[in-house]
């Protein structure tokens, strides 16, 4: 049976950043992205295009014709508007000036960060963005190699922040190594995810693999596939997310030993 599937996460619009090249690279992709079932797609091009002065207007133009060729071409998939935005200091007064997209303009906005630092002004940023009204999603935290080194800050993330994480299927088949597959699986062991999407950039590369993760995910964690088809759908429609109950972080042997002795000096 084909499961039906919401896809938040992709890189579908042509020529507008890294995923499909030209027309006929965006459109195998939605073919392709039908076939296994996807319903809908959210375009969640990346942010920034510094030179771009009308970001929200070029990539609308983008989509309206990226949905005509679409339906001319025969496709029923429905192609949602989104970003992924790269934080930086200045994304709470971009979106106070109205000039970022939102996922299929509801509140919530799909966000990530610099690989290899975490930002001083993350929190910051978290606070005006929440007041501002906006449910933030994260874009594949197994990614970032400073949650790979810290894995308290999902913590953080998720039970003080509030922000919901996006695991991309992609890593947890394997495509960006073992390491970022480890944290992957963790994350989704320790129920700290609420949603999956693919990260598609293309048809040759960064292939489509949504179907694959939720089924990985199921075996991993029972019942996954279905919370995180759901919440796709509670996405575009602006609803809550349904959550997994939290595990604490399980530590080694070794960890315990020396969280023991550490502990132990300071009587
Ligand atoms: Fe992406």
């Amino acid at each position: 049976m084909v499961i039906k599937m919401i896809d938040l996460h992709s890189h579908i619009l042509t020529g507008v950043d890294d995923g499909a090249a030209s027309a006929e690279e965006s459109l195998a992709v939605l073919k392709a992205m039908e076939a296994k079932g996807v319903k809908k797609v959210a375009a969640t091009s990346h942010y920034p295009l510094y030179e771009i002065d009308n970001y929200k207007g070029f990539i609308l133009d983008k989509l309206q014709q990226l949905r005509q060729e679409a339906e001319a071409a025969g496709l029923e998939i429905e192609i949602l508007s989104g970003s992924e935005i790269l934080i930086d200091r200045k994304t709470a007064e971009l979106f106070y000036r109205d000039q970022l997209l939102t996922l299929n303009e509801t509140n919530y906005i799909l966000l990530e960060t610099y690989p290899n630092t975490y930002p001083d002004y993350f929190s910051d940023l978290i606070h005006d963005l929440k007041a501002m009204g906006y449910q933030i999603i994260i874009a594949h935290p197994e990614k970032y190699p400073y949650i790979q080194a810290d894995f308290s800050l999902l913590y953080q993330w998720v039970e003080e922040y509030g922000l919901n994480l996006m695991l991309n299927s992609s890593s947890l088949v394997g495509k960006h190594g073992s390491k970022t597959k480890e944290t992957a699986e963790k994350i989704l062991r320790l129920g700290l995810p609420q949603l999956m999407a693919s990260d598609t950039h293309g048809i040759k590369r960064r292939t489509f693999s949504l179907d694959q993760g939720l089924k990985r995910a199921e075996s991993l964690k029972p019942g996954s596939r279905d919370i995180f088809l759901k919440n796709a759908e509670a996405v575009t429609k602006n609803h809550k997310l349904e959550k997994f109950e939290i595990k604490r972080e399980e530590k080694s042997i070794l960890k315990k030993f020396f969280s023991f002795f550490s502990s132990s000096k300071d009587i």
